[in-house]
C-alpha cells in the first residue's frame, strides 16, 4: 500500500500565551511533558499503518517544541520514524548550544526559528519573550551545530509598524543570512487578546499592507531569496541529499498531498477524509494513554472540495498547476479575464498566476474558482 509520507506532530506547550495567537497551546503544564510524549507516541503506534516505510517529511510544531525538558524532547525526537527532511520549531530565548547540537544529535535536519521582529518596541506589542539578541544567538548556536537549513519567521503589519521599521526587520533578518524566510502579515484571530486590543488599528493600516507585502517581496528577492510561496522564501541551492531549501512539508499541503497529524488540535487529512484531534489535553491524555484514539471531528471530502482546495493551495506557488486534475472548479470566462488583466496565465495543460497576480493572491483565485 502507498502509506502517508508526511507527519505532523503538534507539541502545544509555551512558557507564556502571546496575545495575537490562536493556535492549540497550553502554558506551562511542565508535569504533563513525559505524559504527553508518552501519548504521542501512543497515537503514532495507533496509526502507524497509514504511514509508509519511508518518510519524506516530520514536522514537530507547536506551541513551542523547545520549550519541552532537555529529556522529554530529544526522547520524542529519537523515537520518531526517519524522513529526508525532519523540522522543528524553535523559540529563540530556548535555544542554547546543548539544545542545538542535541536537536542534531537526534536527526533533525531543519529548525525553523520564530523571531517576529527585531524591534523591540514592536516585540512588546506582541507580547513576545525573545529580544533581537536572542534570535541572533540561537541562529550562531544552530550554524555551530551544523544546521544548514535554518528558517526564521518574520510577522509585519505589527501596530506601529513604520515602514522603516519594517526594512530594518528585513534588513536585520538578511543579516544572519538564514536559508529560509516566512513572512506573515499579522492577522487579527477572533477571540484572542490582540484581536480585542488592537483590531481597530489594524483594520485602519489594512491599507498600508500591500505596500508592506510588495516590500517584503521586493527586499528578499533582490537579497537573492526565491518567492516560492506567497508568504515564503528560500535562498537557491541545495542542502545535502535535498532538492533545495523550500520546506518540503509545507509544500506537501501546498500539493494537496496526504499527511497524517499526531497530538492535540492537530489535523490529518488521508484518502480523502480529514479528521482533527479537538484540543483538551485531558481528554488527549485520559483517551491515548488507555489505547483509544483522541476524541476528534472528521468529515469525508468531496472531491470538488480537494479540487478547489488543490487551486487555492496550488496558485500560491511559483509553480505552474497542472490543470488536468482541476478543471470543473475553474471559471473558464474568469480565466480569460484575468489572463487579459495579466493576473493568470495558462499553458497548454497548466494555470499560474503572475507576479502582479500573486500581489493579489486569494482574491484572484477566488475569482477563478466557478
Ligand atoms: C505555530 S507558530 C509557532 C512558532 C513558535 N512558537 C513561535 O512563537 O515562534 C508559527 C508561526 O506562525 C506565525 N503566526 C502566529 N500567529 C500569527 C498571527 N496571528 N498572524 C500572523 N502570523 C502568525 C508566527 O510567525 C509563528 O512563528
Ligand atoms: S506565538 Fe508561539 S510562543 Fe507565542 S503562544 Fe503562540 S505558539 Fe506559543
Amino acid at each position: 500500500m502507498n502509506g502517508v509520507r508526511h507527519l505532523y506532530v503538534h507539541l502545544p506547550f509555551c512558557s507564556h500565551r502571546c496575545g495575537y495567537c490562536d493556535f492549540v497551546t497550553v502554558v506551562g503544564r511542565t508535569g504533563d511533558h513525559d505524559r504527553y510524549v508518552d501519548a504521542i507516541l501512543a497515537e503514532l503506534a495507533l496509526e502507524r499503518e497509514l504511514l509508509a516505510d519511508e518518510l519524506e517529511t516530520v514536522f514537530v510544531g507547536g506551541g513551542t517544541p523547545t520549550f519541552m525538558g532537555a529529556a522529554s524532547l530529544p526522547r520524542l525526537l529519537e523515537a520518531l520514524p526517519a524522513a529526508a527532511e525532519v523540522t522543528v520549531e524553535a523559540n529563540p530565548e530556548t535555544v542554547t548550544p546543548a539544545l542545538a547540537a542535541l536537536l542534531r544529535a537526534v536527526g533533525v535536519t531543519r529548525v525553523s526559528v520564530g523571531a517576529q521582529s527585531f524591534e523591540p518596541r514592536l516585540l512588546r506589542v506582541l507580547e513576545r519573550i525573545a529580544q533581537p539578541d536572542d534570535v541572533r544567538r540561537a541562529v550562531y548556536a544552530l550554524r555551530d551545530a551544523t544546521f544548514d537549513n535554518i528558517s526564521l519567521d518574520l510577522i509585519y503589519g505589527i501596530p506601529g509598524q513604520s515602514a522603516a521599521d519594517l526594512e530594518r526587520d528585513l534588513t536585520a533578518a538578511l543579516a544572519l543570512e538564514p536559508d529560509h524566510l516566512s513572512c506573515y502579515e499579522l492577522e487579527a484571530k477572533p477571540g484572542t487578546r490582540f484581536t480585542h486590543t488592537f483590531g481597530n488599528e489594524l483594520t485602519r493600516q489594512a491599507d498600508a499592507m500591500e505596500g508592506y507585502f510588495e516590500r517584503v517581496v521586493e527586499r528578499l528577492t533582490d537579497a537573492g531569496y526565491r518567492w516560492y510561496e506567497t508568504a515564503n522564501f528560500c535562498r537557491p541551492g541545495a542542502p545535502l541529499g535535498a532538492d533545495d531549501f523550500r520546506s518540503r512539508h509545507n509544500l506537501a499541503y501546498w500539493h494537496g498531498r496526504d499527511y497524517l497529524g499526531i497530538g492535540i488540535g492537530a489535523v490529518s487529512t488521508v484518502g480523502g477524509e480529514r479528521w482533527r484531534n479537538r484540543p483538551s489535553l485531558p481528554r488527549y491524555l485520559s483517551a491515548v494513554l488507555t489505547g483509544a484514539r483522541p476524541p476528534r471531528e472528521s468529515e469525508r471530502l468531496l472531491a470538488i472540495v480537494r479540487e478547489r482546495e488543490r487551486v487555492m493551495l496550488g496558485l500560491r506557488l511559483d509553480e505552474p498547476l497542472a490543470v488536468d486534475s482541476v478543471q470543473s472548479t475553474l471559471d473558464r470566462d474568469a480565466l480569460r479575464r484575468l489572463e487579459g488583466l495579466g493576473l493568470a496565465r495558462t499553458g497548454a495543460s497548466t494555470l499560474a498566476l503572475t507576479e502582479r497576480g500573486r500581489f493579489l493572491g486569494d482574491a484572484v483565485t477566488a475569482e477563478l474558482l466557478a
